[in-house]
């Protein structure tokens, strides 16, 4: 298993909908491995693999606590398929926009069907931290992201703050090359 590094804001592969998986193969099991272990050293409880550059419709949730069982989720080609009436809101962070947290609304249960680690078709009903997660992870492979629900001055802002933080690091890069002549 491999950590992989993770792509953030503004990346524009970010905004990009993933392609749904032909079937679960060893290529597709070494990708849902990787992601795994990537989501863990993070830490984090959910990511989608066009976090990690791959556009393909696979998502890895574990939502147990610090210090219980690990309780992983393997997803590939996860749908939605009901949602309740009733709304929860819920603090919201994502991997590939660090140290940004925000109350986001969402469906308060939702169900959904995927493919499993051996390919296998399930369907699961979630409430809570899941239900959340599931609605986050799905929406990455749609290229949406969960500041696109809160205001949009809010969104703007934080936008702002990546793509400067995005071109200091860039302006960095290139002194030091400058620099060492490389
Ligand atoms: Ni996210």
């Amino acid at each position: 298993m491999t950590i992989r590094p993770i792509i953030s804001l503004p990346d524009p592969r970010l905004r990009q909908k993933s392609e749904p998986v032909a079937r679960v193969d060893d290529g597709v099991r070494q990708l849902m491995d990787d992601m795994l272990e990537t989501m863990y050293d993070a830490p984090g409880v959910g990511l989608a693999a066009i976090q990690v550059g791959v556009p393909k419709r696979v998502v890895v949730i574990d939502t147990a606590k610090d210090g219980d069982e690990k309780h992983p989720l393997f997803l590939a080609n996860p749908e939605i398929v009901w949602s309740s009436e009733e709304k929860r809101v819920y603090q919201e962070g994502c991997l590939s926009i660090p140290d940004f947290t925000e109350d986001v609304e969402r469906p308060e249960r939702v169900r959904a069907r995927f493919l499993d680690r051996n390919g296998e078709p399930r369907e699961i009903e979630a409430d809570g931290l899941l239900a959340t997660a599931l609605q986050h992870e799905i929406d990455h492979l749609n290229g949406v992201l969960f500041i696109d629900y809160i205001s949009r001055l809010k969104r703007e802002r934080i936008i702002k703050k990546f793509i400067k933080q995005a071109k200091r690091d860039g302006d960095e890069r290139e002194t030091r090359q400058r620099q060492t002549g490389s």
